[in-house]
């Protein structure tokens, strides 16, 4: 966990750019023996704070978990309850992608408008929203009748 205290005089990108520092660095963490495919994220919350989580894999495979599961239980078990940005990382060909259920999870505690910083190892980096990797998500609305 890392507090920030000059966001406000940073440009999108350079906080952007810092939050995937913070994911490459946590990267190197992950558990991966299985896939190889090591993977970091991290979240910036609304209170400033960064979060970072990496990928932890287990011989029962189904058990592993993804980085941006990591990055949520740590911003969870740190007090805060929504995110304002998200970077992800790993050694991919082209910007990692967010799995279906860990788009899920994000959106759980994020707004549709959210930014989220996809990247690669050696520099390729897509910007998108949280609306955008989960059109039509499921959300409280829908339960509104019970
Ligand atoms: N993985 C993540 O941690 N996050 C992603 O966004 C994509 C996939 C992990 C899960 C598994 O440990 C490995 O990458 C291969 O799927």
């Amino acid at each position: 966990m890392r507090r920030w205290p000059h966001q406000s005089d940073r440009t999108q990108t350079e906080v952007s750019m810092s939050l995937i520092d913070d994911a490459r660095a946590v990267r190197e963490n992950a558990y991966a023996p299985y896939s190889k495919f090591k993977v970091g994220a991290a979240i910036r919350s609304a209170s400033g704070t960064i979060y970072t989580g990496c990928n932890v894999e287990n011989v029962a495979y189904p058990e592993g978990t993804c980085a941006e599961a990591g990055a949520i239980a740590a911003m969870i078990a740190g007090g805060d309850t929504r995110i304002a940005e998200v970077a992800v990382i790993a050694d991919s060909p082209k910007p990692v992608s967010p799995c279906g259920g860990c788009r899920q999870k994000i959106a759980e505690f994020a707004d549709g408008d959210v930014a989220v910083t996809l990247a690669t190892m050696d520099g390729i980096v897509q910007h998108t929203t949280v609306a955008d990797l989960l059109p039509g998500s499921f959300d409280a609305d829908y339960m509104s009748r019970v």
